[in-house]
């Protein structure tokens, strides 16, 4: 990570500006000591109204704020920031995971990602790096107008590239996701456009790890609650990051619902049945399907039979029915092509 950094040291064209609020001082000065080395300009602000003021006045790329604070707290502050700035990229931190926002809160105010207060600053570091790239390739993507689609998909894996640089699995299981959602997906007869959106969803449904700090996100042991509530936040942190580009606003909704369940006990939501979109759902399956089947550093590869079997058990449940069946068709039918994917 820190070499990452460092290749941005002295580039003076693209300085990073950063508009920190917080009422712990010591914290701000830490930061700002960290953050210069890494070709930021980076100002505080220990008063909500007058930075509030100056983000208006002046344009920022990164706004990194506490939760807690007094005499407002930090969601009032973003409330009131994005009726002006719908681009700029936010952290939120909190001294304890227990008093983080809630998934509501994160998704209402279009929050990119969250930190926990703790001494190991680096990890907040990342996610400045993430934010960094973020609003480059959204600046880069501006300039050049044509091309959109192609330019933003680019954008979507360089951030995609940034969580796989701590969690390899990711843009591994990622890419076999998306192969198998556009198989499917023909297999089921929907237009182009429904296979474009299905195809680009399934790519970057994680995407929102870029806003779950790495002590959660690669932790080995088993999380805790409040850690696993940390991780339920990667759909909506997700779902921000595309509702925020006009191109590929529709996919915000597929991304944000995937991880929800046909008996209303996923999340974020707790949709039921149809009330969660069509491309989530067909998303949902071919999401647990590789995750049952591929290995994992903590499981062996599984046959495709197991995959099936494990699907099953899944149906009303977790999965919609009459999609789960003409799935296992698809499975038995394209075989070879499945394998070869998940190998
Ligand atoms: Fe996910
Ligand atoms: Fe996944």
């Amino acid at each position: 990570m820190k070499d990452n950094l460092d290749n941005n040291v002295n580039n003076k064209e693209n300085i990073n500006k950063i508009l920190i609020i917080d009422d712990d001082v010591d914290v701000m000065d830490i930061l700002s000591v960290m953050l210069k080395k890494y070709n930021c300009d980076v100002y505080t602000f220990t008063e909500p109204v007058s930075a509030i003021e100056e983000l208006k006045s002046n344009k920022y790329d990164i706004l990194i704020l506490n939760f807690l604070m007094s005499p407002v707290n930090g969601d009032r502050i973003v409330e009131l920031v994005r009726e002006f700035d719908k681009e700029i990229y936010i952290i939120l931190m909190s001294t304890h995971n227990d008093l983080a926002p809630s998934i509501e809160l994160m998704q209402k105010l279009d929050i990119q990602a969250y930190f926990e207060k703790s001494p190991r600053f680096d990890e907040l570091i990342m996610l400045v790096q993430g934010g960094i790239k973020y609003k480059q390739q959204l600046n880069k993507i501006k300039d050049m107008g044509l091309q959109l689609d192609k330019y933003l998909f680019d954008f979507a894996k360089i951030l995609l590239n940034t969580i796989s640089a701590k969690d390899h699995y990711t843009e591994e299981h990622s890419e076999r996701v998306s192969k198998i959602s556009v198989l499917f997906a023909k297999y089921l007869n929907l237009d182009e456009k429904d296979i474009e959106a299905l195809k680009v969803s399934s790519f970057f449904h994680d995407i929102g790890k870029i806003g779950i700090p790495d002590n959660i996100l690669l932790k080995e042991e088993p999380l805790t609650v409040s850690e696993y509530d940390t991780i339920k936040l990667h759909p909506i942190i997700g779902a921000n990051i595309f509702s925020s580009t006009d191109v590929f606003k529709h996919i915000a909704p597929i991304i944000l619902a995937h991880h929800e369940r046909v008996d209303g006990t996923g999340y974020p939501s707790g949709l039921k049945g149809n009330e969660i979109p069509y491309l989530a759902r067909i998303l949902n399956i071919c999401d647990s399907f590789d995750a049952i089947v591929s290995k994992r550093p903590y499981k062996e590869k599984m046959s495709l039979e197991y995959g099936i079997e494990q699907l099953k058990l899944g149906i009303n449940k977790q999965f919609d029915g009459e999609l789960i069946n003409k799935f296992i068709k698809f499975i038995k039918e394209n075989r070879k092509k499945i394998e070869d994917i998940v190998e």
